[in-house]
């Protein structure tokens, strides 16, 4: 038999997402955003996320299997994220799996958002390395996993850290918010920062203090940052001095990457494990992929970053987990799996 053609969906948060892929093969990865229709709110609606679902998914879909150059009909297998994420838009994604499952006589893997962002790496560079370390760092999450196995067998997705208050992505959008700079923030702050001074204010570094360590050697966060950063422009806008936006960004970037790049590493290093991934929309930042390269190399440890546009949520992350439940020979899920806002990492493939 060739390699499994399966579909996947990703509806989590306010990306429309539908992949298709053959095995490692990526066909098609088309994506509906609705960030436009949340920017003015400085964050992501969840009933404005869901609507949007409903009305791209069978769009999506379509344009998905036109790019591929498939019929429905020749798909093998349906994989939708059924966690975590937004109630609403979830349930979008995992009804509409359902039904072209129910429809196609074709089997349903409800898979773990977390592990498919994973997954999604070995579209691009082939075979994941397992064991390795993964750091998913977005809007939502940011956590340092073991991944043994990617399909979640045994144990196979063990978590080690995250974070203890806002994730790496929502710091970005919410200093970008304080710097008078647009929704989403993260990719203004990383062009703003190319320009700035990154040595410029000495942000601090959110638990990295021996004592924090102790006990949260492979945990972030990252809301004390971002209170001092508002401190510090508030000061200057108190004193009628402009803000220096680019240095501030700069600044601020610095002291995230620092961050996420030495805890990533740290576990990677005490698992004695050569190989970190890094996924999630922050990924694209072009501070933590030079960062996590440059100080890898030191210890002889290899980092694989997804392209951009399999970093963000996509379908294809999740069509590519699925072909690895099709190909380990894992049991799809019921028909009846339910969407679950909070699943956690662990549960990577629904009963
Ligand atoms: O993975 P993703 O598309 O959706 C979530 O699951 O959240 O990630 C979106 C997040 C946003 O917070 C956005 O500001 C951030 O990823 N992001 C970036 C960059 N591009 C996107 N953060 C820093 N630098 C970037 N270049
Ligand atoms: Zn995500």
């Amino acid at each position: 038999m060739s390699e499994p053609l399966v579909l996947g969906i990703e509806t989590s948060c306010d990306e429309t997402g539908v992949g298709i892929v053959r095995g490692h093969t990526l066909l098609a990865d088309a994506v509906a955003s609705s960030v436009d229709e949340h920017a003015r709110f400085g964050g992501v609606v969840p009933e404005v996320a869901s609507r949007a679902h409903l009305e791209a998914m069978v769009p999506t879909i379509e344009r998905a299997c036109e790019t591929a150059g498939i019929a429905l009909h020749d798909v093998d297998a349906v994989a939708v994220t059924n966690g975590p994420g937004l109630a609403g838009a979830l349930l979008v994604g995992v009804a509409a799996a359902k039904a072209l499952a129910l429809g196609l006589g074709k089997p349903i893997y409800g898979v773990n958002h977390l592990a498919s962002h994973v997954a999604v790496d070995q579209l691009e560079h082939g075979p994941l390395p397992e064991p390795c370390v993964a750091m998913l760092v977005s809007g939502g999450h940011s956590s340092l996993l073991r991944v043994s196995d990617v399909t979640g067998q045994d144990g196979g997705v063990d978590p080690m850290g995250q974070t203890i208050d806002d994730a790496a992505g929502e710091a970005f959008d919410k200093v970008a918010r304080l710097l008078g700079l647009p929704f989403p923030g993260g990719p203004y702050i990383d062009k703003a920062a190319r320009e700035g001074d990154s040595v410029f204010i000495d942000f601090p570094r959110g638990l990295t203090s021996r004592r924090d360590l102790e006990r949260h050697r492979f945990d972030f966060s990252f809301s004390g940052l971002k209170t001092a950063v508002a401190r510090w422009v508030e000061a200057k806008e108190r004193a009628g001095e402009p803000v220096p936006v680019k240095d501030v960004a700069a600044s601020f970037q610095e002291a995230v990457c620092d961050v996420l790049v030495r805890k990533a590493l740290d576990a990677a290093s005490s698992e004695g494990i050569e190989d970190l991934l890094i996924g999630g929309g922050v990924a694209a930042n072009s501070r933590l992929r030079f960062l996590a390269e440059e100080r890898a190399e030191k210890l002889g440890i290899r980092v694989r970053v997804p392209r951009p546009g399999l970093c963000t949520d996509n379908g294809a992350m999740v069509a590519a987990l699925g072909a690895e439940m099709v190909a380990r020979g894992r049991t799809p899920s019921s028909l009846d799996l339910p969407a679950d806002s909070s699943l956690p990492v662990t549960e990577v493939l629904a009963g």
